[in-house]
């Protein structure tokens, strides 16, 4: 029985990392695209990206925000650096080996969060999304793309059933995503789902501490 915890999941992604973007790159574009569109960031914006990975979406930020990156795996992050300074010439970014369970920031620290396809590659969801809301400042966005399990049709068994194994390479298929940020007290705003085959979801939160969660 594989143990699954960050120290398992990082040398996992090491190991992905030579051709992860050959892989994971092109097929889940759409939804960073569309998760990085979503955010309100202006020159001064100070943003993390958790599990930021080879940095796929690094040039995808505006040039003139602050962004910090961090991962589990130094190796995937060695090729977000190499990435940084193609991009952005090394501008406003900086990198952390960080578990993504426990943020090394003080609390309200950053005005958006991203999790660009991480919720499902951590041993603990619901402590990671309690983490983003931690850091971010309230009325900051918290923007999450994933994989969702597809409710319960045959989608969605399926998805219950190959979960152990696709543990042992890297994520689950059985979270639907929306729980984990629902039950941190993120405001979820807008769902909006993407390819490949719309089984993945952009997902634009906020944090509102302090204010009336809104109903809809
Ligand atoms: C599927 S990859 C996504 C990479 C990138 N964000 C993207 O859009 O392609 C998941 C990333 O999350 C990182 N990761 C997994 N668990 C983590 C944790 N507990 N803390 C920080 N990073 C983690 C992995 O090392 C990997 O780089």
């Amino acid at each position: 029985m594989v143990k699954i915890n960050s120290n398992y999941i990082g040398k996992v992604y090491s190991l992905y990392s030579p051709v992860y973007d050959l892989i994971f790159g092109k097929i889940m574009e759409q939804g960073r695209k569309k998760a990085i569109g979503m955010l309100n960031a202006n020159g001064g914006s100070k943003i993390l990206e958790i599990g930021v990975g080879t940095g796929l979406t690094i040039g995808l930020y505006p040039s003139n925000c602050s962004i910090v990156g961090i991962d589990i795996s130094e190796k995937m992050l060695t090729k977000a650096r190499k990435r940084a300074s193609k991009v952005r010439n090394n501008n406003h970014i900086t990198f952390k080996v960080m578990d993504a369970l426990n943020l090394d920031f003080e609390d309200n620290t950053f005005d958006a969060v991203v999790a660009s396809y991480v919720v499902t590659t951590v041993s603990d969801p619901l402590r990671v999304c309690n983490e983003m809301k931690r850091v971010c400042k309230d009325g900051g966005q918290i923007i999450v793309v994933n994989h969702s399990r597809s409710g319960n049709g045959f989608l969605g068994k399926l998805e219950d059933i190959i979960s152990p194994l696709c543990w042992k390479v890297g994520f689950a298929t059985d979270l639907n995503v929306l729980e984990p940020l629902e039950s941190s007290g993120i405001n979820v705003d807008q769902v909006v789902p993407v390819r490949p085959f719309k089984l993945y979801k952009v997902i634009q939160g906020t944090k509102i501490d302090g204010l009336v969660k809104s109903q809809n």
